[in-house]
This record gives C-alpha cells, sequence and structure tokens, in this order.
C-alpha cells in the first residue's frame, strides 16, 4: 500500500480502482485485526463545519495507530481571522504529518494541497464526501459477497454525498441510479466523470422518478435535503424532495435482500423513517463504525506505513 504515500485524497477520483480495491481490503484487514501498522506522525484536524462521525472516526483511527491528533478549530486559529490559506498551508506543513480539512468550496482544499507538501484529505467539501464513500463500499462489501455487478439507489440531494458515491459505484462495478427533483440532480460533469470510468460496463443513470430507481436496488441510501450550509432553505425543500423519502413503501420496491445505508447525521421523517432507519434492512451502525476503519486504512496508506 505505499502507493498512495504522500499523496493528496481530495476526490475519491484521485484513487485508481485497484487502489480503492486495495483500500478496502486493507479496511477489512484492520478491522479483523489481522494487520496492526504502527506510527508516531501527527493528524491535523481543519474543520469548517460540524461533525460528529469524521472528526471522531479520524481521531480514533490515529490514536489506535499510535499517531496524534490536532484539532485545528478555525474559530480560534488564524485562519478563521483571514490569514491566507497560502500562508496557513505553508506553516502548517512544517508541523504535522498529515492534515483532513473540511470545509465549504473545494477550491479551498485545492489550494491547501498546492502549498502544503504533506498529504490532505477531504474529510468534506461542498463537492465531495470520499472519506464517507470508502466506508459505505466496506459495509456494502460486507452484506454481499461482491461489489460488482450490485445496484445501489441514491435517493435525494445530487449533493456532495451523491457525487462521492457516483464515482464509489462506478470505480466498484455497482450500477448507481440517483433519483432527484430535476433542480437538484448532481453535477453533470460529475456524471460524465463517472460514466467515463464505467465506461459502458455498468450504469450511472439519473432520474426524477425514486420508484424507477429503487427498483430492484440491493443498496437503498439517503443523506439530508439540505446540507450544512443549506439550512435555511431547510423548510422549502421539504414538499420537494418529500417523495424522494425512504420510506417501507418505496423500500418494498428494492430487492428483497437490500440493504438501507445512510452517512449521518439523519432528520428522521423527512428522507428517511425512523421504521426504516431503526428497521432489519438498516446497516447504518456498521457503516458509521466503518467510517473509522476505512479512513484507518486511507491513514497508514497515505503516510506509507501499510
Ligand atoms: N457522515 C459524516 O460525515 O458525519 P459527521 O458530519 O458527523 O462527520
Ligand atoms: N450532505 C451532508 C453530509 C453530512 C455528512 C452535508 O454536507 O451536510
Amino acid at each position: 500500500m505505499g502507493a498512495l504515500q504522500g499523496r493528496d485524497l481530495l476526490s475519491l477520483a484521485d484513487l485508481t480502482t485497484d487502489e480503492l480495491q486495495e483500500l478496502l481490503h486493507l479496511a477489512a484487514q484492520l478491522k479483523a485485526g489481522t494487520t496492526k501498522p504502527r506510527c508516531e506522525k501527527i493528524l491535523g484536524l481543519l474543520f469548517y463545519k460540524a461533525s460528529t462521525r469524521t472528526r471522531v472516526s479520524f481521531s480514533a483511527a490515529m490514536y489506535q495507530l499510535g499517531g496524534q491528533v490536532l484539532d485545528l478549530n478555525p474559530s480560534v486559529t488564524q485562519v478563521g481571522r483571514g490569514e491566507p490559506i497560502s500562508d496557513t498551508a505553508r506553516v502548517l506543513d512544517r508541523y504535522l504529518d498529515i492534515l483532513a480539512i473540511r470545509t465549504f468550496d473545494q477550491r479551498d482544499l485545492e489550494a491547501f494541497a498546492s502549498y502544503a507538501q504533506i498529504p490532505i484529505i477531504n474529510a468534506l467539501t461542498d463537492l465531495e464526501h470520499p472519506c464517507q464513500v470508502l466506508a459505505d463500499l466496506q459495509t456494502i462489501q460486507e452484506s454481499f459477497a461482491s461489489l460488482s455487478g450490485l445496484t445501489l439507489a441514491y435517493m435525494g440531494d445530487g449533493n456532495n454525498m451523491a457525487h462521492s458515491l457516483i464515482l464509489g459505484c462506478a470505480m466498484s462495478g455497482i450500477n448507481v441510479r440517483v433519483a432527484s427533483p430535476p433542480e437538484y440532480s448532481p453535477l453533470e460533469a460529475v456524471v460524465q466523470k463517472a460514466q467515463a470510468i464505467a465506461n459502458g460496463k455498468t450504469e450511472v443513470t439519473v432520474t426524477a422518478d425514486p420508484v424507477a430507481a429503487v427498483t430492484g436496488a440491493q443498496v437503498v441510501y439517503t443523506d439530508v435535503w439540505a446540507s450544512m450550509g443549506q439550512e435555511a432553505l431547510a423548510e422549502t425543500r421539504i414538499p420537494i424532495f418529500q417523495p424522494y423519502q425512504v420510506s417501507e413503501v418505496l423500500l418494498s420496491h428494492a430487492d428483497k435482500e437490500a440493504i438501507v445505508l445512510h452517512c449521518l447525521p439523519a432528520h428522521r421523517g423527512e428522507e428517511i423513517t425512523d421504521a426504516v432507519i431503526e428497521g432489519p434492512q438498516s446497516r447504518v451502525w456498521d457503516q458509521a463504525e466503518n467510517r473509522m476503519h476505512a479512513q484507518k486504512a486511507l491513514l497508514a496508506s497515505l503516510l506509507g506505513i501499510a
């Protein structure tokens, strides 16, 4: 896995399909405890948005590897008062071994990466959430013999989660269908990139019809209808997204063995019903746990210790 040493992960598509499979294999080994890489490195967390899972799973993973974590809250660091990214990035580069950033604009993440030599990890931007998809794919792999040939239906907002999922599915041989209100479709550029990766071998489709998307799917996935930074739009979006709610009725159209995933935090009664998220097909707690294993694999690989 030394192949990823020193690299950045700004988009899931920064990995080759082979590298993605190798990371998932390492994540499974780390979860099983059959490999125990160690390091004395320092991970920085620079999060401009709230986080529970990403912050804690990255921290726990780094401590379990033997490293240290510095939480660089922007509200108490100079970057939050306007120190340029170019200056902050070059300074943090001298102290840290690796830096995970959660921010709004993908271009800010790219700016950090261009000024810092250390690996920069996308811990969520408005464009993508690649670390979540590493855990999602690990969770799907635990439920089915192989990723290849499965169908994943994503219901709702064509947001950061949808973008990384589309790419991750295309890279893993999973057919992916996104069902969104037409004005909330994923970015065409991301869909086209995924279609180029799939190269006609798997489906990458966007529809406004939730039943058509979910019919026969083995994985049904949803995320909030208003992401962080869009809170003011939440109320007006509810009636627009209501047909895409993952309910027992919608789920009845999926494969009988289908599993349900949600990156969390969830808004029960909006994008998913309480009955579904607490029901027998839900895998959301395993999915949340796998954030730690998948990111431990990512850290170990980027740091060149596994
Ligand atoms: N799924 C996820 O990224 O959760 P947090 O916002 O709590 O990190
Ligand atoms: N789309 C959500 C994901 C949260 C993990 C957001 O960006 O708020």
